[in-house]
């Protein structure tokens, strides 16, 4: 497994690999890697020839007061991991290698980072879609995997490689689990013992939600009340959204007719933790 930091020699290798024939596939992460990743790395390896992981904590989606400093990290753990599942290569850039001086491009996008991590993250897709189309510009790859854990994000990427052409394939990878359901997250570290029992609030009121839809309701406010009557019974979960939206458009929807995701976001302390559930019609 090859570790490159310079973005022109990560280019150079993908020009190679290219000329081979070989088929690139891409995971790109800020690392701290558990099996949710893991998983996104073990799809990859099975539909392409060379495999890339990026791992780079990317300063210019984090926002003033979050977590950047202390977002967790673990280089020599995660590096054995990737080699453990087939990685070819791993980037690992500097900030100073992706954003030298003078650095003043960004790609943004509209309606679909307005509501939901984007209404309470300014900034932060605009962050997401620009190093990602950095990160595709410098691996070059044919496919590129993401997690549904990040619905939204997922969503983002979709409409950025269509509307700029890169001609790459998008595959989403589902949440990966705890035992008791809290999605996987990197974060999930930060919990205290009691907020990480609370944190289960969260796919337990989607779930909740998900029942009621079986049982016949389709109604988004009184599924919305089921998830959040759960949610609200944990006192140290403070609820930033919760909402249903077209899985594709993301737009809100009313009546449950066709695929709709349930979103929720909240925070345990200074911990902000997401999921999401789609809900099939
Ligand atoms: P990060 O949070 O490290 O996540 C990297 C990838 O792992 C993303 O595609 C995310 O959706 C996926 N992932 C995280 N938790 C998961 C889980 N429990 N199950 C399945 N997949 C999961 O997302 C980012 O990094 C960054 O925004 C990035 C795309 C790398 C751009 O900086």
């Amino acid at each position: 497994m090859q570790v490159l930091k310079a973005p022109a020699e990560v280019q150079a290798w993908a020009r190679q690999q290219a000329r081979e024939g070989k088929r690139i596939g891409l995971v790109p992460t800020m690392g701290y890697l558990h099996e949710g990743h893991l998983s996104l790395l073990r799809k990859a390896r099975s539909l392409c020839d060379s495999l890339v992981m990026t791992l780079f904590v990317n300063p210019s989606q984090f926002g003033p007061g979050e977590d950047l400093d202390r977002y967790p990290r673990d280089e020599d753990g995660d590096l054995s991991k990737a080699m453990a599942c087939g990685v070819d290569l791993v980037f690992m850039p500097a900030a100073a290698d992706m954003y030298p001086k003078g650095f003043q491009t960004k790609v943004s996008l509209g309606a679909l980072t307005e509501p939901m991590c984007g209404a309470s993250r300014p900034g932060h897709f605009d962050g997401v879609a620009t190093v990602v189309s950095k990160l595709f510009l410098i691996t070059r790859p044919d496919l590129a995997v993401f997690g549904q854990k990040d619905f939204q994000q997922l969503a983002v990427i979709r409409r950025l490689v269509s509307d700029l052409n890169f001609g790459i394939e998008i595959i989403a990878g589902p949440i990966v689990r705890e035992e008791d359901g809290v999605a996987m997250s990197s974060r999930n570290v930060y919990l205290s013992p009691d907020a990480r029992k609370q944190a289960r609030c969260l796919v337990r009121g989607l779930r909740a939600a998900e029942q009621r839809l079986a049982e016949g309701t389709r109604d988004a406010s009184t599924l919305l009340a089921a998830a959040r009557a759960v949610i609200g019974a944990a006192p140290l979960a403070k609820l930033d959204y919760l909402e249903l939206r077209d899985a594709e458009t993301l737009e809100s929807v009313r009546t449950v007719s066709k695929p709709a995701v349930l979103a929720v976001a909240a925070k345990f302390g200074h911990t902000r933790l997401i999921d999401n559930l789609v809900l099939q019609a």
